[in-house]
């Protein structure tokens, strides 16, 4: 092999690594799931909203589906599906929030608040 040849080979790998490198990120950028919002201020009717830490939730919780399985990943959806009484109201504060709060602070486990103004600013 001539030191010529071994030149353009060693170009040739460099540019296949490069190329090879940038499908990777496209893909990985493109198959990334939109997240949403960080804090979502959630409308708790009366009771005042509630400032909801979202991704502290996604780090923690990972998997979507624990709160998503019941409303799709919208904004103002849970609100639009109680008006539509697709969602009863205080289903998902009930059977999702403050279920998994009250079970963690029963084990003994660092978790989000349990009583009514800890959620609830007026
Ligand atoms: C602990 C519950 C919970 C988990 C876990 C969760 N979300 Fe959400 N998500 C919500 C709530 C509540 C809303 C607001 C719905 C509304 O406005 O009515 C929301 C809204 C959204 C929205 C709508 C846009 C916005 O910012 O308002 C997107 C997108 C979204 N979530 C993506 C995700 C993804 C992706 C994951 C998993 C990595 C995830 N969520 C995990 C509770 C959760
Ligand atoms: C962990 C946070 C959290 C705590 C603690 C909490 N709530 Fe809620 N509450 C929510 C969320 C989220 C909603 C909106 C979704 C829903 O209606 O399920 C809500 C909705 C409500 C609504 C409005 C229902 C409607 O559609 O008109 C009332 C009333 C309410 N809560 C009362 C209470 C009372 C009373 C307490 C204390 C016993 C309490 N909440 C504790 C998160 C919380
Ligand atoms: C499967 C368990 C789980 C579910 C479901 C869940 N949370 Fe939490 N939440 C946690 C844990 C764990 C923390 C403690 C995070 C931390 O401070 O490290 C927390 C913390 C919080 C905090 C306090 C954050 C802070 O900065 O101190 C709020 C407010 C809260 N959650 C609201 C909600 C609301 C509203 C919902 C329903 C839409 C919800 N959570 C659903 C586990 C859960």
């Amino acid at each position: 092999m001539s030191f010529l040849t071994k030149i353009h080979l060693k170009k040739t790998t460099k540019l296949a690594f490069l190329l090879i490198l940038v499908i990777f990120t496209g893909a990985v950028v493109f198959a990334m799931p939109n997240h949403g919002k960080e804090e979502i201020n959630i409308d708790g009717g009366k009771k005042g909203n509630i400032d909801f830490p979202h991704r502290i939730h996604q780090d923690i919780l990972v998997d979507c589906n624990i709160c998503h399985a019941v409303f799709p990943k919208k904004p103002g959806i849970i609100k639009e599906l109680k008006a539509q009484k697709k969602l009863k109201k205080r289903q998902v504060m009930t059977k999702i929030c403050l279920k998994c709060h009250k079970s963690m602070k029963k084990a003994g486990k660092e978790t989000g608040p349990t009583n009514c103004s800890q959620c609830h600013v007026k």
